[in-house]
């Protein structure tokens, strides 16, 4: 494969239009044919340079093709390592696990197992589902409006965006969904959840466990407060129930910490990570479960592509990359760099886009506009070379997703392009 496309041969967008899955969904976005990518830039077949705000919807935290992490990958190719290993023991296994233990949770004093569910996020969520129903005996969940939890049954009983609910065919049940903060500063959600437990007049089971993100992804970044989060843990004490948190993108270092949930002290009882903790891509996810819920027996959850023995080896040199390079700081830095430009230059756009975040991990929010209007901004900047993508209600918040190691002067560029096409796009609303 000629990557650099020396022969200048075009691939025509019509194999995919003819052949591919009509599902098939951000390509039409961003409607080129990509090439290769490094950092924090994407190239196409055409050699046009994309700023990456969308970062492999948080999976390329430390850049694509990091040289450290893609060395690692490369010498264990070069080596003839097993690729495929089922859930057997191997060394890529084993040292990956003893790394995530050494590096990230014995400093922090967490003690959790391991459990690899399968490749994707929405594995280690099904996973967290069946522990937590299986060790508190409840079939029922509490998740917050807005969350999005992954597209599988199970998965999606949590997850509240419409669409994705309508297209399933079948009733989700078994989750009862609190309204997330946000939407309603007024209400008290955790007096709430309290009071459903506690009155045998509210209609609501007692849950198994309440599943959150920290900071909603898909749902508009949302960040849940520190008093939140603490507040959470100890309904879930109190009510004998597991605190999840989906850490599957805020995770990783994204919000300027490992866990996300790092910033409020507190211990759920089951994190699911997944995109990221595979290093460069590599599908992969964990769920780390504390001990005395380690309740499921062997085989009860199983799939073939639990032990894709690469993404260990990138999963691994990952958690080295984080620790050695400082970039729990170097996230914190960018945080402040973000902040400060939105916050200056937002404002100067209009005084009614509101803008939220953390780390690398950020949010404007045209939700007083027509819906139109961000789609429009998606796509002016792809045309001026920045791809991002839309999340929140009808999709009308603008989503920053930088890589932690993206270098200062492209991270400005591309905020700058986002912030001019913003301007443009305000003063000129397409009806
Ligand atoms: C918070 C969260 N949980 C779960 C998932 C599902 O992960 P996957 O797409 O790998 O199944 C996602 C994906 O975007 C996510 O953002």
């Amino acid at each position: 494969m000629d990557l650099n496309n020396n022969n200048k041969s075009m691939m025509e967008p019509a194999v995919f239009e003819k052949y591919e899955s009509n599902v098939r969904s951000y390509c039409r976005k961003y409607p080129v044919i990509f090439t290769r990518a490094k950092g924090s830039l994407l190239y196409d077949q055409d050699d046009n340079e994309y700023i990456d705000f969308l970062c492999g919807a948080g999976s390329c935290n430390y850049g694509h093709n990091n040289e450290y992490i893609k060395g690692k990958v490369l010498d264990y190719l070069a080596g003839d390592g097993l690729l495929h290993g089922l859930d057997m023991y191997s060394i890529a296994k084993g040292e990956f696990i003893q790394t995530l233990q050494d590096l990230i949770l014995t400093p922090r004093g967490y003690d959790y197992k391991v459990m690899f569910p399968g490749p994707t996020g929405t594995n280690a969520v099904e996973a967290a589902l069946k522990i937590a129903r299986k060790a508190k005996g409840r079939s029922n969940i509490f998740a917050l409006m807005g969350g999005f939890h992954g597209m599988s049954l199970g998965s999606l009983s949590l997850t509240t965006e419409r669409s994705a609910r309508d297209a399933c065919g079948v009733t989700l049940s078994n989750v009862t969904h609190i309204p997330h903060p946000a939407m309603m500063p007024e209400m008290d959600t955790i007096a709430y959840m309290d009071m459903l437990i506690s009155n045998d007049h509210s209609g609501v089971d007692k849950p198994a466990a309440l599943i959150v993100e920290t900071v909603q992804g898909e749902g508009g970044i949302f960040v849940l407060s520190e008093e939140w989060l603490r507040r959470a843990r100890e309904l879930c004490d109190k009510h004998d129930m597991m605190l999840i948190v989906d850490d599957i993108q805020a995770g990783c270092g994204r919000t300027g910490s490992f866990f996300s949930f790092e910033r409020a002290g507190i211990k759920p009882d089951i994190v699911v990570m997944a995109k990221s903790i595979g290093g460069i891509g590599m599908p992969a996810a964990i769920a780390l479960v504390k001990p005395e819920y380690d309740v499921l027996l062997p085989g009860e959850h199983n799939g073939t592509f639990r032990g894709f023995q690469l993404a260990f080896i990138a999963g691994k040199a990952a958690l080295e990359c984080l620790v050695h390079d400082n970039l729990e700081a170097e996230c914190k830095r960018k945080e402040g760099i973000i902040r400060e430009f939105l916050e200056t230059r937002v404002p100067k756009i209009a005084d009614n886009l509101e803008v939220r975040g953390m780390g690398v991990m950020w949010g404007i929010d045209f939700g007083e506009y027509s819906p139109l209007m961000a789609y429009d901004i998606r796509r002016r900047c792809f045309e001026k070379g920045v791809i991002l993508e839309l999340c929140g209600r009808e999709d009308t918040v603008v989503k920053i997703m930088a890589a932690i190691t993206i270098p200062d002067d492209i991270l400005l560029k591309g905020l700058g392009i986002v912030c001019d096409v913003m301007a443009e796009a305000v003063a000129n609303p397409i009806e």
